[in-house]
This record gives structure tokens, sequence and C-alpha cells, in this order.
């Protein structure tokens, strides 16, 4: 009779799991209904926790939900949420977000002092709600290089990838793309895997295979609720410090505004291990440590930011990898695509490829895309003179096109790196402010070289044998250089200048693969455990201490550095602290 009960205890109790892991691992986009999450105009005046984290972006988020398993978090975020937004959620939509220039957009244009356009996210989740998708593992190199723990790395990458990575369903031009990589002698071919391996590739999206997208923000699904709060629409004016006769500064809170205007503080309870936490991106980070007090002194006194600490270093080294596409017209019709297959060479380029209408069209009405005049990518026009109304002038041109000019695709390449750097400026005191940042894309001439080898290689892809059905035998190679050189827009022919040398065609046409990173780099704003150097209670966690963008396209490794060193800070805690 026993045996009843305890049968009907392990049915449940299997039932519940099934229900559980299916919950987990389910390919639809659900709203999890996190109870930890919140509007920040519902927060207290002031309140205390252990870990503040200030940006829920790709890496706060899965730091948070780390940190929360033990200590009580707050992360702050100054976007609203991505659940329930079609524009983030679907792949189809691509671009939509980019496009919106609204106020309330997760994305927030800006244009660097090169003149190239660019976006920068403003929503939990931050750039992996907006970004193409491709995911893909730093290289063992890299790995060893930023002396990090090789078997911890392995796991944090695998409990991201456990929710948020997939296989990309191939399909022909891709395919076609991935036989001319080889064809043209990026070998071997190492089927799909998230590791970073010469040759050419599979890779990983975050795009389920219905199209859905999974970001930083899902990564909460780890958190333990009682541990975390999370607050939205949450901007951070300032970290405050405390500093008693002339001993270090140490962080020990910060202030935040709410949708209503209304200021808000938030301190570190007492406790050794307590610590302010930056995770505001590559613009964000370096920009909040300024309006705090610490940065160049000639900066901070222009905008007379009391000063906390004089460090010269803070938003300089800024890079962007230059990306540079060609566009190839297809006889047949191509499948809509997003970032599938990646060629990595010995010659310092990645190649990459996006196809159908989604590079530029979603449906005609929408014209969105990696390669749309409307998210602001405009290859056909140098730099400096990629102004509003060349962009609006492209989109209207776009819009007389016929549906047969959108069949094909881009290939493109990205450049590892970059050697080139630049520097970030304040432009005022409010976190809803763009800064002013500079890459100095190819000042470096090494990097100019690589972009020139990749242009060739996707010269050899384009004429290889396993991508002639979906190439124009009659358009050369200088004609489809001048297309994307040259025409009103990315993709119709004008017979021009710009392919006159690799070397100009790089330059002029360059885009961005927004895979910008730098501003608090390690050994310079940040120590080798991302402590602020000469601060105490402060670490900068995020894609701004990169030197080198990490693999082909960053967003694995960001995700798992959150993963990485809440994992570190859980364990230093507990040394110190001892089992309770
Ligand atoms: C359009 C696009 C396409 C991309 N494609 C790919 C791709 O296919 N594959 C890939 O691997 N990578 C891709 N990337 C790059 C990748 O997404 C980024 O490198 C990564 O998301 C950066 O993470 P982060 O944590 O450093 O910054 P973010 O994810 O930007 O996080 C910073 C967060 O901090 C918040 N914040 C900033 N300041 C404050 C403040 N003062 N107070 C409160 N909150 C603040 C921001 O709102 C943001 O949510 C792409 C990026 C973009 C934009
Ligand atoms: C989605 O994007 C479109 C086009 O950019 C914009 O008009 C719309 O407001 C956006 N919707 C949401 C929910 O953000
Ligand atoms: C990490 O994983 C990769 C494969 O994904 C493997 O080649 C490597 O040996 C692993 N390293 C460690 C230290 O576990
Ligand atoms: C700085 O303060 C001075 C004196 O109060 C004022 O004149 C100046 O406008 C201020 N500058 C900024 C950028 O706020
Ligand atoms: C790329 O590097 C390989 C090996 O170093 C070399 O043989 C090849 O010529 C280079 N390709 C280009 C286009 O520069
Ligand atoms: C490409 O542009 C150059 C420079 O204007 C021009 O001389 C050449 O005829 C064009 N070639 C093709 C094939 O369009
Ligand atoms: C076009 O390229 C040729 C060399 O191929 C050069 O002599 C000429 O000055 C260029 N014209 C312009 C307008 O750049
Ligand atoms: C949490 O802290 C307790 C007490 O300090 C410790 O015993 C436990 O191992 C910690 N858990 C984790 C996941 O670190």
């Amino acid at each position: 009779m026993a045996f009843f009960p305890v049968f009907w205890r392990i049915l449940a109790a299997l039932i519940t799991s099934l229900l559980i892991f299916h919950r987990f691992s389910s390919a639809q986009s659900w709203d999890p209904g996190y109870t930890f999450m919140h509007q920040a105009t519902t927060a207290p005046t002031v309140a205390f926790y252990d870990y503040i984290i200030v940006g829920g972006g790709t890496a706060g988020c899965p730091l948070a939900a780390t940190l929360s398993q033990n200590s009580s978090v707050l992360l702050l975020e100054r976007g609203g949420s991505p659940y329930g937004n079609a524009n983030i959620t679907d792949l189809a939509a691509f671009g939509a977000a980019l496009s919106d220039l609204s106020p309330t957009s997760p994305s927030q244009r800006f244009v660097s002092e090169d003149g190239v356009v660019s976006a920068r996210a403003r929503v939990l989740g931050g750039g992996s709600c907006l970004n193409a998708g491709f995911y893909s593992r730093a290289g063992h190199d890299y790995v060893r290089l930023a002396g990090w723990d090789a078997r911890l790395v392995n796991e944090s990458y695998q409990w991201v990838e456990k929710v948020v990575a997939f296989q990309p369903p191939l399909k022909q031009w891709q395919s076609a793309v991935r036989d001319g990589l080889v064809e043209a002698g990026i070998r071997p071919y190492n089927g799909f895997t998230y590791d970073h391996l010469y040759g050419t590739k599979v890779g990983g999206t975050i795009f389920d295979r219905n199209g859905h997208r999974h970001t930083a923000a899902d990564l909460l699904r780890y958190a333990k609720p009682s541990g975390l709060t999370v607050l939205l629409h949450a901007p951070v004016h300032q970290i405050l410090f405390t500093s008693r006769g002339g001993t270090r500064p140490k962080a020990h809170g910060v202030i935040f505004t709410d949708a209503n205007g209304l200021s808000h503080r938030a301190y570190l309870k007492r406790g050794s291990n307590n610590e302010v936490i930056v995770s505001s991106g590559a613009l964000g980070s370096p920009q909040l440590l300024m309006m705090s007090g610490i940065g160049p002194i000639e900066q901070l006194q222009a905008h007379n930011i009391t000063v906390v600490l004089d460090q010269p270093m803070v938003g300089l080294g800024m890079s962007d990898n230059p990306m540079n596409a060609v566009f190839v017209p297809s006889p047949q019709p191509v499948e809509v695509s997003l970032i599938q297959v990646v060629g990595i060479t010995h010659n310092g380029t990645y190649i990459e490829a996006a196809s159908g209408e989604n590079f530029a069209g979603g449906a005609r009405t929408q014209d969105y895309g990696m390669f749309s005049p409307r998210i602001g990518q405009l290859s056909t026009l140098p730099p400096k003179q990629r102004t509003q109304e060349a962009i609006d002038k492209a989109v209207e041109d776009m819009k007389a096109l016929p549906q047969s000019a959108f069949v094909g695709g881009f290939i493109l390449e990205k450049i590892m790196g970059p050697v080139s750097t630049g520097h970030l400026e304040l432009t005022s005191r409010n976190p809803n402010d763009n800064p002013s940042v500079t890459f100095n894309y190819f000042k470096d001439p090494r990097d100019l070289q690589r972009c020139v080898d990749g242009i060739k290689i996707i010269e050899n892809v384009i004429e290889s044998k396993a991508f002639s059905s979906f190439r124009f035998d009659s358009l050369s190679i200088v004609t489809l250089l001048n297309m994307t050189a040259s025409s009103p827009i990315n993709l119709l022919p004008k017979h021009a200048n710009a392919s006159r040398s690799l070397e100009q065609f790089c330059k002029d046409t360059v885009m961005t693969i927004w895979h910008f990173h730098g501003g608090c780099q390690i050994a310079r704003v940040v120590d080798r455990d991302y402590k602020v150097i000469g601060i105490d209670s402060l670490r900068v966690i995020d894609g701004s201490t990169f030197r080198n963008s990490p693999g082909t396209n960053p967003q694995a490794t960001v995700m798992m550095l959150g993963r990485y060193m809440g994992v570190k800070l859980m364990r230093e805690r507990h040394a110190t602290n001892g089992p309770k």
C-alpha cells in the first residue's frame, strides 16, 4: 500500500521537473514573469544591498543572476524590459529597433567623430537585444592572455549556452558561402561549433529555430528571486565615495533617477566584500566613471565634476572593429539569413555573410536589416558624408527599387583587434546623453592591410565554384565593388571611383559591426580582477575592459565574463566570510 504514495510523489516530481525543463528550454519566447523586476518609480528613496550593479546589459545580467545566489543584489538598468517587444524578440524584425530613433527605443543611435553611424543598447539585456545573434566563443589564446581560469571559462560558457545558444538552420545561400570559403582555402571545415578554430565553421545563434531571440535578460532565470532586485528606467548619474582623511576613495553607493525624475540612493551594506560594479557597456562605463569623478582631470573640471581620482586612462583605448562588405546580387532566390557561417583566417580577418531581404529588406514596406541605410549603414558614401539627409535620401532611393534588386546577399569581413584606438569624451553630466567617441578606423596600417586581405578572400569566395549559382557571371568583381562603394544605396550599381584601390575601398565603405569596446581597459583602468585601480569596492565588468574584441563576435564572451566574475566574487566572499 505504501507503494502508491511514493509512486505518486515520484510521478509528481517527474512531471514538475519536466515542466520546469520544458519552460527552461522552450523554443517560444515568453514573458518570464520575473517577480524581482520593477520600475524604478516604485523604489524606496534609500535602500541597502551587498552588490549594486549599474547596467543590466550583456554582462550585467549574468553577473546579477550569479551573485543573487548568496547575496542581496540591485541591478539598475536605464532602459525598459525586452519582453513582449516584437522588435526585439523576432529575427524578422532585425533592424526595427535600430531604426527607431525615439527616446523610448531600446537602441540609442550615436555617430562617432569618424562619421560612422552606430548604436548602443538601452534595454534590459543590452546589446544582446539588438544584435545579429551570432554566437561564437573566444579562442584559447585569448583566454590564456586574459589570464582567465580556462576551466571556469568553459563552465561559464556552458552555463550561458544552456539558455541562449542554438544551432542555426543552414540553408542554400549560407551553405554556398561556407563551401566557397573552404574552396578559397579557409580550411579545415570544422562543422557546427561554438569554438574559435581556424578554418570555416557554422557558429551558434541566440535565435531559436522559430526565429525567437534569447537574450542576456533570459539568464536572469538563473537568479534567486529573493536575492535580486532589478529596476528598469533607472539611469545612474553618479557613484558615491567615502574617503576619510586622504585614504583611498571607496565606493559606497549610487544615485539614480526614475521615470518621474525623482532621485533615489542605493548604498552598500556594511561588509568588506560589498561592491559597486559598473557594467554599463563600452560607452556607458567610462562615461559613468567620469561623471562620478574618475577620469582625466581636465575633462572632469570642464564639466565641474568633483575630482575623486585623476585617471587619464579612462576613455582611452576606444576601438571599433571596422566592417566592410560586398553586395552580391543573385540570379535565384535566396533565404533570409543573419550571420551563420564564419571563415576564421590566418590573415587577421573574419568572413561572415547575411542574405535575403533581411540584409536590407524585411518586407519591402520596412527595409530593415544589417545593411539598410535605415539603421545608419551607408557604405556608398565615405563616413564623413553620411549625414542624416544622405541617409534619408538613401532610404527614399531604396523605396523606388524593384523587388528583384534585393535578391542577393552581403559577404562581409571584420578584422581582428583592431590595433587602432581612439578616445571618449564627456559631452554632459547626463547618463542619457551620448559621450563623444572617436575610433580612428584604419589609422594603423596593419588594420588596413587586414581589410585588404579580407576583401581579396571575399573575391575568391564570390568567384568560387560553390558560389556560382548565386552570382551573375556578367558582373565582374570590379562592378560589385563599384556597386557597394558608390551607388545611391548599398546595392545599386553606379560608376564611381571608390574601387580604384582596395585600400581606398576599405576606408570609403567602412561600417560598424557594433563590436566597439575599450574605455576601461585591463591594466589601465582596472586590474586583472576588474577592480578599478586606485579605488576600493568598485569594479568594471563588461566589454569596456577589452583591449581586443574576443572571438569572431564578442557577445558569447561578454556573457561568459559576467558569469565567470560572478562565480569568482561568490567564491571570494565565501573564502573571506567562511561558512555561516
Ligand atoms: C546591432 C548590433 C549587432 C551586433 N551583432 C552581434 C553579433 O551578431 N554577435 C555578437 O557576438 N555580438 C554582436 N554585437 C555586439 C554585442 O552585442 C556587444 O558587444 C555586447 O552586447 C556588449 O555588452 P556589454 O555588456 O559590454 O554592454 P551592453 O550590452 O550595451 O550593456 C550596457 C547596459 O548598461 C546600461 N547603461 C548604460 N549606462 C547606464 C547608466 N548610467 N545607468 C544605468 N544603466 C546604464 C545600458 O542601457 C545597457 O543596457 C552586436 C551589437 C549590436 C549593437
Ligand atoms: C518597433 O519599431 C518600429 C519601427 O522602428 C517603431 O515604429 C515601433 O514604435 C517599435 N515598437 C516598439 C514596441 O518599440
Ligand atoms: C574547454 O573546452 C574546449 C572545448 O569546448 C576544450 O577544447 C578545452 O580543452 C577545454 N578546456 C578546459 C581547461 O577544460
Ligand atoms: C561650471 O561652473 C561655472 C561656475 O559656476 C559655470 O560658469 C560653468 O557654466 C559651469 N560649467 C558647466 C559645464 O557646467
Ligand atoms: C592569407 O594568409 C595566407 C597564409 O599566411 C597567405 O598564403 C595568403 O596569401 C593570405 N591571403 C591574402 C588574401 O592576403
Ligand atoms: C568601376 O569604377 C571605375 C571608376 O569610376 C570605372 O572606371 C569602371 O569603369 C567601373 N567598372 C565597372 C565594371 O563598373
Ligand atoms: C579616379 O581614379 C583615378 C586612378 O584610377 C585617378 O587618377 C582619379 O584622380 C580618380 N578620380 C577621383 C575623382 O578620385
Ligand atoms: C553561500 O554562502 C554559504 C555561507 O557562506 C556557503 O556555505 C555556500 O557554499 C555559499 N554558496 C555558494 C553557491 O557559494
